[in-house]
């Protein structure tokens, strides 16, 4: 288990290995925007990783192209829906739009 910090209410969680952040951060009631249901189509759901970058999956081309999109992407941003946890340290995220 890994433990999920969500910014800016200073939420805590532990998640399993292999769930992505979006599907965590929604089963613990966090209001995080997701208006495509994880489909890497809409980028409601960019968020910054303040802590914990190698306790994410990397960044697929699929990902990339829908940060491309975004105004305010940087070098922390990742979707909620694309990034899975891997279990190798504990995450903080700051979300950035709330549904
Ligand atoms: S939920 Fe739409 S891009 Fe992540």
């Amino acid at each position: 288990m890994t433990t999920l910090t969500i910014l800016p209410s200073a939420t805590s969680i532990a998640v399993a290995e292999g769930d992505s952040l979006l599907a965590a951060m929604l089963a613990s009631g966090a209001p995080v925007a997701h208006k495509c249901d994880g489909e890497a189509s809409c980028g409601q759901c960019h968020l910054f990783v303040i802590e914990g970058r190698k306790g994410l999956s990397r960044i697929s081309r699929a990902e990339n192209d829908i940060l491309d999109t975004i105004v305010g992407v940087g070098s922390k941003s990742r979707l909620a829906c694309q990034a899975t946890l891997t279990g190798t340290e504990d995450v903080t995220v700051e979300v950035l739009s709330f549904v």
